[in-house]
């Protein structure tokens, strides 16, 4: 929203409750994090701002054209202090929101896995015996190191990234590049 303020040089806000918000000739969707690619792939949204992990697990056919540097995150394996992965052991019990990114990971390490779905404090789960390991979104580590996990082994590294639906790309590639320009050098020059 800071950066959007200064390229449109006005107060950003979503007032109350509100999910449209029209500014020149831009229109504003204030949309769940998980459905930023699903707007933007069915083309309701020519574009959106959501974190790479996000579109990885959602596997959606969009271009995305920007790394914004913002909301650095990784996705990792998280394990109780103490208790060792055994990578060779069998139907290890996974629990996470990222369905998606945590099997194609243990699928690429030949591994089978258990895959449990939660949809939120993913670090529970090992301290009660829900599952072995989680993966999870670790920012700063203290939610981990809080309740006594490790990071065994980060899955990927993301950030927040510009994407594009890709028939609006084609259809709006001046009005689109000019944005691009626009929040790219907001990007680097702060
Ligand atoms: C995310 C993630 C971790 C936490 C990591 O949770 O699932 O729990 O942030 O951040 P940290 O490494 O800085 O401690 P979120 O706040 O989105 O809430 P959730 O538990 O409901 O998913």
């Amino acid at each position: 929203m800071d950066i959007f303020s200064k390229i449109f040089n006005r107060d950003f806000k979503f007032e109350g409750r509100e999910l449209i918000m029209e500014v020149d000739n831009f229109r504003f969707l204030n949309v769940r994090n998980q459905d930023v690619p699903t707007y933007v792939e069915h083309g309701s949204a020519d574009l959106g701002i959501v974190g790479l992990d996000v579109i990885m697990e959602k596997g959606l056919d969009v271009i995305c054209l920007l790394d914004m540097k913002l909301g650095r995150c990784k996705v990792s394996i998280g394990i109780r202090n103490g208790d060792e992965l055994d990578w060779n052991r069998p139907n290890i019990k996974v629990a996470t929101k990222m369905v998606n990114i945590t099997k194609n990971y243990f699928a690429s390490r030949a591994m089978g896995v258990d895959i449990i779905k939660l949809s939120g404090s993913i670090e529970l789960a090992p301290l009660i015996g829900l599952s072995d390991i989680i993966v999870d979104i670790v920012e700063t580590g203290s939610t981990m190191r809080e309740n006594g996990l490790r990071v065994e082994e980060d899955i990927m590294e993301s950030s927040a990234h510009l994407i594009a639906n890709k028939n609006a790309y084609y259809a709006k590639k001046d009005e689109i590049l000019s944005l691009y320009d626009k929040l790219n050098r907001v990007i680097k020059n702060g």
